[in-house]
């Protein structure tokens, strides 16, 4: 990155695997770049690897955009503190197009890069030959398991699940998931980190979804075939669950807010996996919205329109 300094880096050592210092991570999309962001905001030493230097150059912009926005409202009256805040943020992270490189001396590399297994798997066993012994390995993934994805490494236990949410600099949730290989020391360090960067953690074991996905995607598929069936209109199903249960959001809102493509690409991953489950099954209304191109929210249509 342009304009991100190259740091320097203290010698780690594994007996300071319980204390992350050295953050990289794959990834500099949308949750790739959040991760970043929170990681050097609490002052861990950060490289964030992309595809390619333009790419990381869009990342770069996005993490100074919110940095800024975080540090406005930090420093609500102190212009210059806020000036150091951001260049002290963004001291603390360098880019790279070569991750083998990049995880030289990380303590944890974080993956949040496209969800597909297959790619993950090359990246992964790429990772696992150029890490030190020490480096713990997580993935950001929502619907993949984690124990397939560290089936390619030999480290598994020093694998787990770090699952971050959107936007990842304002949600204070990180689940943190556990293989059954996962050693008690990764999980400490995992979840230690977590902590360190501001965030509450909760465990969860390897299971579709986590905690969060596994109860919000059935659910949202529940409303959606509520309404397929004419049971009650989508907006009627907002507002019964906005005023009877107190949700800040109607689940056919909020699936236009999530993206019809997430959404019914992680049901149609779990349906292919595990087909016999009802919850799982795949909703025509909304696989014919992402065949339209109305992908909620981000496209202006999904279930509802919205002004651009
Ligand atoms: N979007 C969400 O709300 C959300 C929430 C939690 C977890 N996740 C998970 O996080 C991961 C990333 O999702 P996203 O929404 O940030 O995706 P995204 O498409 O915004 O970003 C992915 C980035 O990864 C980069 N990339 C792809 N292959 C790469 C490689 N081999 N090396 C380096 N970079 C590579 C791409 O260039 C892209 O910029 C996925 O596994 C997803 O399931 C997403």
């Amino acid at each position: 990155m342009a304009s991100f300094k190259i740091i320097t880096r203290g010698l780690a050592t594994s007996a300071a695997r319980n204390a992350i210092k050295n953050v990289t991570v794959i990834g500099g999309g949308l949750m790739g770049s959040g991760i970043a962001q929170v990681a050097a905001q609490t002052g861990h030493n950060v490289t964030l690897v992309e595809v390619n230097a333009d790419i990381l150059k869009k990342a770069e912009g996005s993490i100074v955009n919110s940095v800024g926005r975080v540090a406005k409202k930090m420093y609500k009256d102190d212009a210059a503190a806020a000036k150091k805040f951001l260049e002290e943020t963004q001291s603390r992270i360098k880019g790279s197009t070569e991750p083998a490189k990049s995880v030289s001396d990380a303590d944890l590399v974080i993956e949040a890069i496209v969800e597909n297994m297959d790619i993950k798997h090359k990246l992964f066993k790429s990772l696992d030959e150029a890490a030190p012994a020490k480096t713990i390995f997580a993935s950001n993934t929502s619907s993949l398991s984690i124990g397939e994805i560290a089936s390619v490494t030999s480290r598994k236990d020093r694998f787990g699940g770090l699952h971050f949410f959107n936007p990842v600099a304002v949600m204070k949730l990180l689940e943190v998931v556990r293989i059954p290989e996962t050693s008690e020391d990764t999980y400490q360090a995992m979840m230690a980190w977590g902590k360190a960067i501001g965030k509450t953690c909760i465990t969860c074991k390897d299971t579709p979804g986590f905690v969060v996905n596994r109860l919000l995607v059935p659910y949202l598929a529940e409303a959606i075939r509520m309404m397929e069936r004419g049971d009650a209109s989508a907006r009627d199903i907002d507002i019964a669950m906005k005023l009877g249960a107190g949700y800040p959001m109607g689940p056919i809102e909020l699936s236009d807010y999530v993206g019809h493509d997430t959404s019914n690409s992680i049901v149609q991953g779990w349906h292919k996996k595990f087909p016999d489950n009802p919850l799982f099954k795949p909703c025509d209304s909304q696989q014919k919205l992402v065949a339209a191109g109305k992908l909620g929210v981000k496209t202006g249509e999904g279930y509802y329109k919205y002004n651009k």
